[in-house]
């Protein structure tokens, strides 16, 4: 599997083509926006889709942490689409997620999705609002500054790009990269994008030095974004 190795800070990181940050001094690994339960939400609203992105998800989960051997995982929010996915997910995939939070030490953080969380003991594990170890800072929402002497990792946004190769236009998911801060992309099935391009995006990323850490089909490339909106 691909990855791109980076030196962050003077310290080594990982960004992985399944959508995680792995950084290697603390043996963290970081995923965002799983979305767990999107499909059932989708096919009780009238959307029948192959309800298939819980076992799908599950397997990425599974193939990346193989992959990196984290002494923990940091999930970045909107873990469970919405308040009855926990309730409404098969209890073999339910055990799994609970297997995986124990023995791989799961900090769970909360995002806009997550009420479920709160209010059910279905999980082997508490979610967080926040977390923070060393210099990192971990949440659903970016809020840092761009004097803030943290560095931020977060998701919220499923941050997309849109590239052109032989006057086609594709989209990929990508990182988008600032100076103290990471936005990750969505890691769950069926979860969607929103263009850096977009004027959401830009009224966010008041930063002119940004690049994009981009998930290509075949490699995982850096680019730079010029924001505008600065
Ligand atoms: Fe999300």
């Amino acid at each position: 599997m691909n990855r791109l190795e980076f030196i962050l800070d003077k310290k080594k990181v990982f960004f992985h083509e399944l959508g995680g940050v792995y950084l290697d001094e603390l043996e963290i690994l970081i995923v965002s926006d799983l979305h767990f339960g999107k499909g059932i939400s989708m096919a009780k609203d009238g959307f029948n889709i192959p309800p298939f992105d819980i076992d799908d998800t599950l397997s990425k989960l599974e193939n990346i942490i193989k992959f990196f051997s984290p002494k923990k995982v940091i999930t970045l929010g909107d873990n469970f689409h919405e308040k009855d996915s926990l309730k409404k997910i098969h209890k073999d995939s339910l055990l799994k997620i609970n297997l995986l939070t124990e023995k791989y030490n799961f900090l769970w953080i909360a995002g806009n999705h997550d009420n479920c969380m709160k209010d059910e003991n279905l999980l082997s594990a508490k979610s967080h609002s926040f977390y923070k170890i060393d210099r990192y800072e971990f949440r659903h929402i970016k809020i840092t500054q761009e004097k803030d002497y943290t560095f931020e990792f977060s998701g919220h946004y499923h941050p997309k790009c849109s590239l052109r190769y032989n006057g086609s236009s594709y989209n990929y998911k990508c990182f988008i990269l600032g100076e103290n801060f990471c936005i990750l992309p969505s890691f769950g099935t069926y979860t969607g994008g929103l263009d850096v391009e977009s004027e959401v995006l830009k009224r966010v990323l008041k930063n002119k030095k940004i690049d994009l850490i981009v998930i290509g089909k075949r490699n995982i490339l850096k680019k730079k974004l010029k924001n505008d909106s600065t």
